[in-house]
């Protein structure tokens, strides 16, 4: 079975059909349904069509979600049908995020910076690439009443990741930022590329020597697709530490035993799933202009 409708039925929501949404909308809006699309391969076990459609139901909006799986040959031909048929925008997944960037018509400053695109609008006819995973990151920050300012931060992983999440640190909180990674060039071309938009002051560090350190920082922050060397945990389990929060950007069952050991020692965790919400929230907002009802989309994602 499916994925999403297992997720639609576990949230006990009404399922209606493509004519019951329209004819509901329909004493709401007269103008022609709108859409958006979610190109990437595989698509099947995505969030973002039920957390995207059922605020949509919530706001009554003629607007619909769907997800298409992309021939990595076709994407030109995908991202050209967005104009043609009129799509308000996109969401773009794995693999095909940096790709895209050369089929749409224009990059936003964070899209350019980090070299890839999760959201595309449509501007009547123009396509821009924007890329709301760095901002959805400081959103769930916010809703997690977490503070960034001032605080020593630990960023480990130099990828696109690691390049929306410190790009949007840099430039919406004054800290103090550190950057280790397995391949330190990496992380040096990252520390380089944010000194030179942000005019701050960046460190880099090799990750396996960086538990050697780790008491320095107030937050430290996984973007590595694996759990964080063992001596940097073992190290905040043994030692004392000012690190108050753990956050890796990962969800799921993998992270529960590493994520137990750090509760246990009163650090803070907090996984990717926020950070997933409020990147869909921001495109929501960027397509609508409307403010989505954040509880509902949530309740998508659990
Ligand atoms: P994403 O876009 O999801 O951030 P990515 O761009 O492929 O993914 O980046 C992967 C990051 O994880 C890189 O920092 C990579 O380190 P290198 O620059 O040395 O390649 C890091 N990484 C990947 N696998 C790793 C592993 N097994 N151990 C440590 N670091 C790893």
């Amino acid at each position: 079975m499916e994925a999403s409708y297992t997720t639609i039925r576990d949230l006990k929501l009404k399922v209606y059909t493509t004519k019951e949404r329209t004819h509901m909308h329909e004493e709401n809006s007269l103008i022609k349904p709108k859409i958006v699309a979610l190109f990437g391969n595989p698509v099947k076990h995505s969030l973002s069509p039920i957390m995207h459609n059922i605020a949509f139901d919530e706001l009554k909006m003629n607007w619909f979600y769907f997800a298409f799986e992309v021939d990595k040959r076709k994407l030109e031909e995908a991202i050209t049908g967005i104009k043609t048929m009129d799509f308000r925008g996109a969401n773009i997944t794995v693999p095909f995020k940096k790709q895209v960037c050369d089929f749409v018509d224009r990059l936003t400053n964070e899209a350019h910076f980090i070299g890839a695109v999760n959201t595309i609008i449509n501007n009547e006819g123009e396509l821009i690439g924007d890329n709301t995973d760095g901002f959805g990151f400081v959103r769930a920050l916010i809703a997690n009443k977490l503070n960034i300012e001032n605080e020593k931060i630990l960023l480990l992983g130099a990828g696109g990741a690691a390049r929306a999440i410190s790009y949007s640190l840099m430039k919406n909180y004054e800290c103090d930022l550190t950057i280790a990674n397995r391949t330190l060039l990496n992380a040096e071309l990252l520390t380089q590329d944010l000194e030179e938009v942000t005019m701050k002051n960046i460190k880099s560090y090799p990750l396996n020597e960086v538990f050697r350190i780790i008491s320095n920082f107030d937050i430290i922050i996984n973007t590595l697709p694996v759990d964080p060397p063992p001596r940097i945990i073992d190290s905040l389990i043994n030692n004392s530490n000012t690190c108050q929060i753990f956050i890796d950007i990962r969800y799921g069952k993998m992270l529960s035993k590493y994520f137990k050991a750090l509760e246990e020692v009163d650090i803070k965790t907090m996984d990717g799933k926020t950070m997933l919400l409020y990147q869909g929230v921001l495109s929501f907002e960027k397509w609508t202009g409307v403010k989505p009802p954040i509880k509902t989309m949530k309740r998508a994602l659990l």
